[in-house]
């Protein structure tokens, strides 16, 4: 079952007497369950991407199906519901309230959505136990490091059982423990909950927990490849780092 779908979409910024072309006539479609790593250059589109498979930015032509949403045809304020119902979202800045404690950040797209957060208690604690931060849940943004910090944004991104997952650069800032652990737990929400991710990274060992890698250049998709491992083996790294290589990215 496809669950999200980019039909031939272009994208383009006006910059005064400059048009930048961020993403040109991009297809793409996404299985439930499919766990896609998207790899590119600086300045490719990945983060444009993202944004315009979350409903967060318009294409310029070309269409965008989100869980059985043709968003394209929607109102804003139908799309924000969408969104809000179906996806979650791990940005390369956290976007935490400085205000509010870990566990609040995590409960924020419940309250945002009308909820009442009591409830979900037990659940935010959980999150928070498998990013690893089981001992912050009362700590505010400023009294944790930067890679807590994200790891309480992917906390956030699951708080609503989204069906789509969309992350970029998710283990950026993370050590390397931190950050298997957090390419272990979208393996896990793919295979064991059928959730579908869509995670933007420039790691090749990130890449490799992926079910298929996509590479973008210039705005297009100019490669695929399918992993093997999806958990991190030694075949696949190299196999996508040559494809890097092949490339030049
Ligand atoms: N809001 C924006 N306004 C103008 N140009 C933008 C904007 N966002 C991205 N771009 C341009 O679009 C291209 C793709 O950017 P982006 O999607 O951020 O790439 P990536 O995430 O792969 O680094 C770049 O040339 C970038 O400068
Ligand atoms: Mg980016």
């Amino acid at each position: 079952m496809t669950v999200l779908e980019a039909i031939e979409v272009t994208k383009q910024y006006n910059m005064g007497e400059v048009t930048v072309e961020a993403l040109q006539r991009v297809s793409f479609v996404v299985s439930k369950g499919e766990f896609v790593a998207v790899m590119g250059p600086s300045g490719s589109g990945k983060s444009t991407l993202l944004h315009l498979l979350g409903g967060l930015d318009e294409p310029s032509s070309g269409e965008i199906a989100l869980a059985g949403h043709t968003i394209t045809h929607l109102s804003d304020d139908e799309v924000t519901v969408v969104r809000r119902r179906k996806v979650g979202f791990i940005f390369q800045f956290y976007n935490l309230v400085p205000t509010l404690t870990a566990a609040e950040n995590v409960g924020l797209p419940l309250l945002i959505d009308g909820q009442r957060i009591e409830k979900y208690r037990e659940k935010i604690d959980n999150l928070l136990k498998m990013v690893g931060l089981g001992d912050r849940l009362d700590h505010k943004p400023d009294q944790m490091s930067g890679g807590q910090q994200q790891r309480v944004a992917i906390a956030r991104a699951f708080v609503n059982d989204p069906e789509i997952v969309l992350a970029d650069e998710p283990t950026g800032n993370l050590d390397s423990k931190s950050g298997t652990a957090i390419l272990e737990l979208l393996r896990k929400s793919a295979e064991d909950l059928g959730q579908t991710i869509v995670m933007v990274t420039h790691d090749p060992r990130a890449a490799s927990y992926a079910d298929r890698v996509v590479f973008l250049k210039d705005g297009r998709i100019v490669q695929t490849l399918s992993i093997e491992s999806k958990s991190g083996a030694s075949d696949d790294i190299r196999n996508i780092m040559r494809v890097m290589r092949e490339l030049e990215l």
